[in-house]
C-alpha cells in the first residue's frame, strides 16, 4: 500500500468519509468544519480542555521532549548552554534565533545594560503598594505600568522599535524584581550598578546595603545566572500561550508581558517553586515524609514541583538544578529542607503511584530550595522564574506577530447553557 499523508474519516451519522491532509503529525482543526451532519450543522469541532493535544502555533524557539526528557533552543541542549553560556547570550539565541557573534553580543550586552534604570515615576507607582504587597503582584502590576511610559512600543510593525522594547525588558526586570523586594522590607530601593553582570546586578540592588561597591559572590552570581539559562523558554506553557494569546490582539509587548507574568504567579507554574517551600517546610523533617506521601496518595494535596503536562521523564533542568545546589551549598551551607526534598523524592520514585502516573521532579522542587539558600525570600521566588523567562516569552511574542498564520486568539466554546427564556422582572421570581 502506498503511504499517504492523510486521514480518512467517517462520520457514522451520515456514512460520508472524508479526507483530511496530515501536515507536520498534524491534521487541521478547520479542516474538520466540512464534516456536517446537515446543512444548518455548524460543522465539527475539536473539545480539547487544558489544550492537551492542540498545537496553537509553529515554533522555533524551544523544543521540550516530553518522553526523552530533552530541551533544546534553537536546537541547543539545555546542558551546554547552562554550563557554556551567560544568560544574555542565551537571551539573544531566543530573541535573535542564533549565537551571537563577538561584536553583536557586545552591542545586545550595552543595550541591556544602559536600560536598567527605571523611571522615577514607576519607583513612585511601586511605592504606593502596601508594605506587605506580594512581589508579584508588584511584578505584574509594574510591568503593565511600563506601556504609559513608553507608548512608542505600539509600533509593532517596526523591527527596531520591537528589538527596543525587547531589551528594556530584559533590562528592567530585575531592577522592578528587586525594588519590590526592598519594598517588602522596608530599605530604600538600590539603583543598578551597570559594571556588574547581569545576575550580579541584581543581587547588588537585593543586598546592597552601606558598602561603596557591591561585590556579588561568583559562585552565587554564576548559579543565579544558570538559574536564568534553564529558565529561558519551555515550548508554549501557559505564560506563554498568554503573551502569545493576548499579544494575538496587537496590544503592546507590556501588556502582553503583565498578561504572561500573571499566568505565571499560579501555583500551578512559577507559582510552584514558592508552594514548593511552604510544602518542606511543613514537613519540616526527613521522618515526616512517609505521613505526606500518604496525603498525597489518598488525594487529599498534590506534591509540589512534581509532574508536569509535557515531561512523562525526569525533567532536564531538575537534574541540572541538583548540580547548582551543590555548588550554592558550598558558599551557603547546606540548606536542612534539601534532605527533606531528597527523601520526598527517594519515596515518591519508588511509590507505584507515582511511577504510573510518570510523575518525576520538575524544576520548581529544587530552585526554590536554592533561592533560599542564597537568602532570597520565598515571595520573590516567581519573580526570579519571571525574570528568566522574559526574553522567552518576548521571544514567542515575536515569532507569532510575525507569522502570517496568526490571527487574534479566539477560542470555540461548546455552548451548555439554557435555550432562550424570557426575562422575569424582579417581583415575579
Ligand atoms: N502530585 C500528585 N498527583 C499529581 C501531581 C502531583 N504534583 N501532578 C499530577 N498528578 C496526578 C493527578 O492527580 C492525576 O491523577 P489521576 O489521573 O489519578 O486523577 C494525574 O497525575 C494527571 O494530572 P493532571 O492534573 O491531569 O496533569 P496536568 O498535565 O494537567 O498538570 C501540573 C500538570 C504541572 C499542573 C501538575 O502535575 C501539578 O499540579 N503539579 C504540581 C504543581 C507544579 O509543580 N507545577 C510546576 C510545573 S513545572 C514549572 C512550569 O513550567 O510551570
Amino acid at each position: 500500500m502506498t503511504k499517504k499523508n492523510s486521514l480518512s474519516i467517517t462520520d457514522n451519522r451520515t456514512g460520508k468519509s472524508y479526507e483530511l491532509p496530515i501536515e507536520n503529525g498534524s491534521i487541521r482543526a478547520l479542516d474538520l468544519r466540512q464534516i456536517k451532519e446537515n446543512s444548518e450543522d455548524f460543522g465539527l469541532m475539536a473539545y480539547d480542555p487544558g489544550f492537551a493535544n492542540t498545537a496553537s502555533v509553529k515554533s522555533k524557539v524551544s523544543l521540550v521532549d516530553g518522553e526523552k526528557g530533552i530541551l533544546m533552543y534553537r536546537g541547543y541542549p539545555i546542558e551546554q548552554l547552562a554550563e557554556q553560556s551567560s544568560f544574555l547570550e542565551v537571551a539573544y539565541l531566543l530573541v535573535c534565533g542564533e549565537l551571537p557573534a563577538k561584536d553583536e553580543f557586545d552591542q545586545w550586552s550595552h543595550e541591556i545594560t544602559t536600560h536598567t534604570f527605571l523611571h522615577e515615576n514607576v519607583k513612585k507607582l511601586m511605592e504606593g503598594f502596601r508594605y506587605d504587597a506580594h512581589p508579584m503582584g508588584i511584578f505584574v502590576s509594574t510591568v503593565a505600568a511600563l506601556s504609559t511610559f513608553y507608548p512608542d512600543s505600539k509600533n509593532l510593525d517596526d523591527a527596531e522599535c520591537r528589538k527596543h522594547q525587547i531589551q528594556r525588558l530584559i533590562a528592567k526586570t530585575p531592577t522592578i524584581a528587586a525594588f519590590a523586594y526592598r519594598h517588602r522590607i522596608g530599605l530604600p530601593y538600590m539603583y543598578p550598578d551597570n559594571d556588574l553582570s547581569y545576575a550580579g546586578n541584581l543581587l547588588n540592588m537585593m543586598y546592597r546595603t552601606s558598602e561603596a561597591k557591591y561585590e556579588p559572590d561568583p559562585v552565587l552570581e554564576k548559579a543565579l545566572d544558570v538559574l536564568f539559562i534553564l529558565h529561558g523558554d519551555h515550548g508554549q506553557n501557559c505564560s506563554t500561550s498568554s503573551m502569545r494569546f493576548v499579544g494575538s490582539s496587537e496590544v503592546d509587548p507590556y501588556c502582553a508581558m503583565a498578561a504572561a507574568a500573571a499566568a505565571l504567579y499560579g501555583p500551578l507554574h512559577g507559582g510552584a517553586n514558592e508552594a514548593v517551600l511552604r510544602m518542606l517546610r511543613e514537613i519540616g523533617d526527613k521522618k515526616n515524609v512517609p505521613a505526606y506521601i500518604k496525603r498525597v496518595l489518598n488525594k487529599e494535596i498534590r506534591l509540589m514541583g512534581f509532574g508536569h503536562r509535557v515531561y512523562k521523564n525526569y525533567d532536564p533542568r531538575a537534574t541540572f538544578i541538583k548540580k547548582v545546589a551543590d555548588q550554592v551549598f558550598e558558599v551557603t551551607g547546606r540548606n536542612p529542607l534539601i534532605d527533606v526534598a531528597l527523601e520526598l523524592e527517594r519515596i515518591a520514585l519508588q511509590d507505584e503511584y507515582f511511577v504510573s502516573h510518570k510523575l518525576f521532579p520538575n524544576v520548581d522542587f529544587y530552585s526554590g530550595i536554592i533561592y533560599q539558600a542564597m537568602g532570597f525570600p520565598v515571595e520573590i521566588f516567581p519573580v526570579l522564574f519571571a525574570i528568566g523567562r522574559t526574553p522567552g516569552w518576548l521571544a514567542q511574542w515575536q515569532e507569532g506577530h510575525l507569522d502570517p498564520e496568526q490571527r487574534i486568539a479566539r477560542p470555540r466554546q461548546l455552548y451548555m447553557g439554557y435555550g432562550k427564556r424570557d426575562y422575569v422582572p424582579i417581583g415575579k421570581r
